[in-house]
């Protein structure tokens, strides 16, 4: 299982990399945009990239998506994400008509692509012949429109292991930590949040009451030294 970081905050990326045990960032043009208002001025987008990837590093999955709505101008997008962050970073790119266009083109020239906005299983399939590196179904979105997002990511996982196809479910669009376990018992092998997913998990009262409880007691024996302390 692999997390990553649905988000564009430079902050949030660097906080959550230093304690969990992070795979890498995504990012579209949504999430740059509510991730541009909280800063006081416009940044430039490729030096915002650029410093993603500096703090995340080489090693770590970077997705990033195209914006334009054509197939030649999302060709030219990954071209230019590609020269001016780096040539790692997996290019994101909707499954439409002219996205799976841009998909084949892209696989042909060896470049990293992941199928993002998948509401359902055609569009993941059709993102499996395509030759789609990664398939980033939607969880909640398709929750919300009463769709079985479980039995869709199981259906991707599937045809996956039966026709043995390279290609990763990297599950999108979450609103708790359930759906992103849910996600992953359904085959999902990576899913990408936002940071406040992971903090919220860990801030649950009946966590930080254990570990008060293991405190008061471990002092009520060695008062305020901890294990290392003792003589
Ligand atoms: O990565 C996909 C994601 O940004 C969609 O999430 O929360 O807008 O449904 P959401």
């Amino acid at each position: 299982m692999k997390y990553l970081l649905d988000t564009a905050d430079l902050e949030a990326i660097r906080f959550c990399s230093e304690s969990f045990p992070i795979s890498g960032v995504s990012t579209n043009p949504s999430i740059v945009r509510t991730s541009f208002a909280k800063l006081k001025e416009k940044p430039d987008f490729f030096a915002h990239m650029n410093a993603i990837r500096t703090v995340i590093g080489r090693e770590k999955a970077f997705h990033i998506q195209v914006t334009a709505p054509d197939a030649d101008g999302m060709l030219r997008d990954a071209d230019a994400i590609l020269n001016r962050v780096d040539e790692q970073v997996c290019i994101k790119i909707p499954v439409t008509m002219e996205g799976l266009r841009a998909m084949q083109a892209l696989k042909k020239q060896g470049v990293t692509v992941t199928a993002t906005a998948v509401y359902g299983k055609t569009q993941a399939f059709l993102a499996l012949e395509a030759g789609a590196d990664y398939i980033a179904p939607y969880y909640n979105r398709m929750e919300s429109m009463g769709l079985d997002s479980d039995g869709v990511i199981a259906a991707i996982a599937q045809m996956i292991g039966e026709y043995e196809y390279p290609t990763e479910i990297l599950a999108a669009s979450f609103k708790n930590a359930g759906q992103i376990e849910r996600a992953f018992e359904a085959g999902a092998q990576s899913a990408t949040m936002d940071p406040s997913i992971l903090l919220a998990a860990l801030k649950q009262p009946y966590i930080l009451d254990a570990v008060e409880a293991f405190q008061s007691d471990w002092k009520s024996v060695f008062g305020d030294a901890t294990a290392a302390e003792l003589d």
